[in-house]
């Protein structure tokens, strides 16, 4: 009896690994170029923003959640919230070539369980594209309320 040939080895894809990161959100901030690139590849509301300005949105976030494959940056996300009435998720984005393979869901179900999210009685966010996704993880769509929006110099 002649034994099967052995299979050729698939090639190892080295897994996606979340970050949650403290208030310094030191890995980030040393990688703001990589975080600014995968914006401007994978998003179309964030980019053009400079380190500057991640560095300052990052301070401004209460929950910052990353995604690694090894040392490259393939999504993230980030919620605001007062602890106890309202959070709001922001700029969640997965990089296109992972998409589909549940990173997003990932992210998203680690911003909603940290604990500044948690506490919240509402969460909210806003998206053009992603309506479908959101609703997998239990979003619904607000038909009675509109989305006002007030365009500022943004400068700060
Ligand atoms: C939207 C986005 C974050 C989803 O991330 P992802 O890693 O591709 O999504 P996942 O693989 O975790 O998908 C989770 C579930 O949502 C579904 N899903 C993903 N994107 C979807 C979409 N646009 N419409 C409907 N369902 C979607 C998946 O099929 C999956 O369903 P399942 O659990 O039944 O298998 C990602 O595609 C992305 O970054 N897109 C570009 C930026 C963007 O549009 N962000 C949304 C804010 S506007």
């Amino acid at each position: 009896m002649s034994s099967a040939p052995p299979r050729p080895e698939a090639p190892s894809v080295a897994p996606i690994r979340l970050v949650h990161h403290g208030v310094l959100c030191l890995r980030l901030r040393w990688r703001l170029a990589a975080l600014g690139a995968l914006l401007d590849g994978h998003s179309f509301w964030a980019t053009g923003r400079l380190p500057s300005q991640l560095e300052r949105m990052l301070s401004g976030s209460q929950v910052v959640v990353s995604a690694w494959q090894g040392r490259d940056l393939v999504g993230f996300g980030r919620a605001t919230s007062d602890g106890v009435f309202r959070a709001v998720l922001w700029d969640v984005v997965v990089a296109e070539e992972h998409q589909g393979r549940g990173v997003g869901r990932r992210i998203v179900e680690a911003l909603l369980a940290s604990p500044p999210v948690a506490a919240a009685e509402r969460v909210y966010l806003m998206t053009t594209t992603g309506e479908g996704f959101y609703e997998k993880l239990g979003f619904s769509r607000v038909d009675g309320q509109r989305l006002m929006l007030k365009q500022t110099s943004g400068v700060g």
